[in-house]
């Protein structure tokens, strides 16, 4: 698959966008003293004295919270330091490890230490199907026991420590118990998000180098059927026959409601149907002690430029991590209901779906379907069916809801709400009243976490018995963690600040590299400002310390809180056979917070537009997935270019968002008189 023009033609760093929109600054949410004095962190106070503790003492800080998981061998700290870090490339290497030398592993932590506790009998997943009458629920005994039967089948199939094994499924409960499986015996498991396409799919999987994969028949979505299996046969064929590179064992989950076994294509030897196999595998598994450095997963996620990346996490770290911040943001305590509609295909589904959540005991309550169907009730609907009493979604998903007005989530008492929370992206402030308002009755705070794939957990989020919220603002840092605002120049600004938001110094949970490709890990996140880690969005810290997310200020678009890569969409774009070139902006949606908007150049421009636009979306489609199709499709003779070839997508974008008396200087151009050209064209 070749990748498209050069892309990051304008390196620069943007930081003057603005996607949070008005700031009332005088605005605040305090949380209600019946909630703050039952909190597990009830006062600034106290977040004061332990972020302090964090940063001026990490290891003490973090021995702490791990010493309440189980460690087969505690870590090394002979010499007195359980982490060590290089997060400078002018010293060499970029190097983290948190822990090392203890062995654990984090099933266990998650599963068996709560059986072991008494715990058993407590719920540990509702799963809510797509179809109003699916539901199960699993307790902490039962999963562990599906989970100990699938990792004897993995190992019956040769999988072992260190070995790859892709899981391709919907939100079906048995693929949190994948993940865990894989955890148990010490495979390093790679989710692939189910909306991925064939060709998206077999390119990780070839890159991943997985022998394994756990997939399914097909599911419902709505009112949509789809044929994952056939999907599956598409990439596998495909992979074999281009690549040479083959999957030894295919585990399929028959899904008889969505698409029945005889429906679908089946290569002997190497696919198996679950019900068939592992049952009969007993609900005993012995452990594999990992050292905590010793990888847990594979996630693939897009940057600014080239194929997607590898993101590695590793054991002890990442569980100590996801396990604390889900504690305290979420202020969860025992018997509680939690409901995260992320993903597991995502980090959130990762993080905050299946470790984080189990490995603190929690009830999660697992949702295959879509907000609006059969109705736009759905949602509250389950809310009310299963008391819960946190709800952690995504701002898309509030936005597309709240265009039914309030009457269908005023039919609904939803008494049980007690937190909610969102992620993925900026949360504009009318969709965080409602939320409250609207949803929460204004009873709930609302955590706004602000993270990222790479970095494994929230890192800037409220905590929410601990201070006042702003619509709008993630607040402040999680414990250990050190935020900078740098200036295009490199310069830390202080104080009261807008800039790239950049990180100081290591947390457990960040990611340790990407897959393959160190040298790409180290110039993506610690190449841009020496001694800091850059993660690509804007920020603005205000005059109270709370910080405001602005956007990506690189070539990465968050369409519906999934992260694109601009460079990947102009690559399928340009594979296109009478596409001359094409540049991928990100421009302002309504309800995707950014939708896709792409400039193509044709080789001939004689053709129907209409007939290749739809082309061009279903060439996107087929190589990524639906979601990333463009929303508008700009025709264009030619592309804004820097005399030394590199497109200018600064210019695009203000043609995107329509600011055309605001298009910067044009004039150093190898090709203004491309830009009145592209203007006269209008986009669709
Ligand atoms: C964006 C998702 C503003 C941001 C967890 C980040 C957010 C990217 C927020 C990571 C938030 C995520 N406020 N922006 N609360 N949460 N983002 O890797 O641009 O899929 O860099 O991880 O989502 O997306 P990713």
């Amino acid at each position: 698959m070749g990748m498209a023009t050069e892309a990051n033609g304008d390196k620069k760093l943007r930081t003057d966008c603005s996607t949070v929109g008005e700031v009332i600054r005088e605005e605040r949410v305090y949380p209600s003293e019946e909630f703050r004095a039952s909190s597990w962190i009830s006062s600034r106070e106290q977040y004061d004295e332990m972020y302090r503790r964090s940063v001026d003492d990490p290891d003490a800080f973090w021995e702490k919270e791990a010493e309440q998981f189980f460690w087969k061998t505690k870590w090394d700290n002979s010499d007195g330091k359980m982490h060590s870090e290089n997060f400078d490339l002018r010293k060499g290497p970029i190097t983290i490890e948190w822990f090392k030398g203890g062995k654990t592993n984090i099933c266990y932590n998650a599963l068996d230490r709560h059986v072991k506790a008494g715990k058993g009998d407590a719920i540990a997943m509702y799963w809510e199907g797509n179809e109003l009458e699916q539901n199960k629920k699993l307790s902490y005994k039962e999963v562990l026991d599906n989970v100990c039967q699938l990792s004897n089948f993995l190992r019956s199939v040769g999988v072992k420590k260190g070995d790859l094994v892709a899981v391709y499924l919907p939100m079906l409960a048995e693929l949190p118990i994948a993940m865990l499986a894989c955890a148990r015996i010490g495979a390093i498991h790679t989710v692939i998000f189910g909306g991925f396409s064939a060709e998206a799919l077999a390119q990780r999987l070839l890159a991943s180098g997985a022998k394994v994969l756990i997939t399914t028949s097909g599911y419902r979505r709505g009112h949509k059927v789809i044929r994952m299996k056939q999907i599956v046969e598409e990439a596998l064929s495909r992979l074999l026959e281009e690549e040479g590179h083959s999957i030894e064992t295919c585990l399929t989950l028959a899904n008889d409601s969505a698409v029945k076994r005889q429906d679908v294509p089946w290569t002997a030897r190497r696919d198996v149907w679950w019900q068939d196999v592992v049952p009969r595998y007993p609900t005993v598994s012995h452990l594999e002690w990992l050292d905590a450095e010793d990888p847990l997963f594979l996630l693939y996620t897009s940057g600014s430029t080239g194929t997607p990346k590898g993101i590695v996490h590793t054991t002890g770290g990442y569980m100590v991590y996801t396990a604390a911040t889900f504690k305290y943001t979420f202020d969860y305590h025992e018997g509680e209901v939690y409901w995260c509609t992320a993903d597991c295909g995502w980090i959130t589904g990762h993080s905050y779906l299946t470790y984080g959540p189990f490995l603190n005991a929690a009830t999660v309550l697992v949702f295959e379907g879509i907000p609006t169907y059969p109705n736009p009730n759905r949602w509250w609907d389950v809310i009310d069916k299963y008391n819960v009493n946190i709800f952690y979604t995504a701002p898309t998903a509030v936005r597309s809801l709240m265009r039914f007005g309030d009457a269908p989530v005023k039919a609904h008492h939803l008494k049980s709400l007690r937190l909610l929370g969102s992620v993925g992206e900026p949360i504009n402030t009318n969709a965080w009243r409602w939320l409250h308002e609207v949803v929460g009755n204004g009873r709930c705070p609302i955590v706004d976490t602000w993270w990222q794939t790479e970095t494994g957990g929230f890192l800037i989020t409220p905590l929410p018995g601990a201070w006042s919220l702003k619509p709008g603002s993630a607040t402040l840092p999680f414990f250990g963690v050190q935020p900078a605002i740098i200036d295009p120049e490199g310069n830390e600004l202080s104080g009261e600040a807008t800039g790239a938001l950049c990180l100081k110094g290591s947390w457990p949970g960040v990611c340790r590299t990407i897959l393959g490709d160190h040298e790409r890990y180290e110039m993506a996140y610690f190449g841009h400002f020496k001694g800091y880690y850059f993660s690509g969005d804007g920020c603005r810290r205000d005059e109270d310390g709370y910080y405001w997310l602005t956007g990506r200020v690189d070539d990465v678009i968050n369409v519906s809180g999934h992260r694109i890569g601009t460079a990947e969409v102009e690559s399928a774009l340009v594979s296109y056979p009478m596409c001359a070139e094409a540049a991928v902006v990100g421009y302002d949606h309504q309800v995707k917070g950014q939708g896709i908007y792409a400039f193509v150049a044709l080789k001939d421009n004689t053709r129907n537009f209409d007939e290749i636009r739809q082309a061009l979306i279903t060439t996107v489609r087929e190589q990524i997935g639906t979601f990333a199709a463009p929303d508008k499709i700009h025709f264009a003779p030619s592309l804004p270019k820097t005399t030394s070839g590199k497109i200018v997508r600064r210019i695009l974008r203000k043609i995107a968002a329509k600011e055309l008396d605001d298009l910067g200087d044009i004039s150093t151009l190898a090709n203004p008189e491309v830009v009145d050209q592209i203007i006269a064209l209008t986009g669709n």
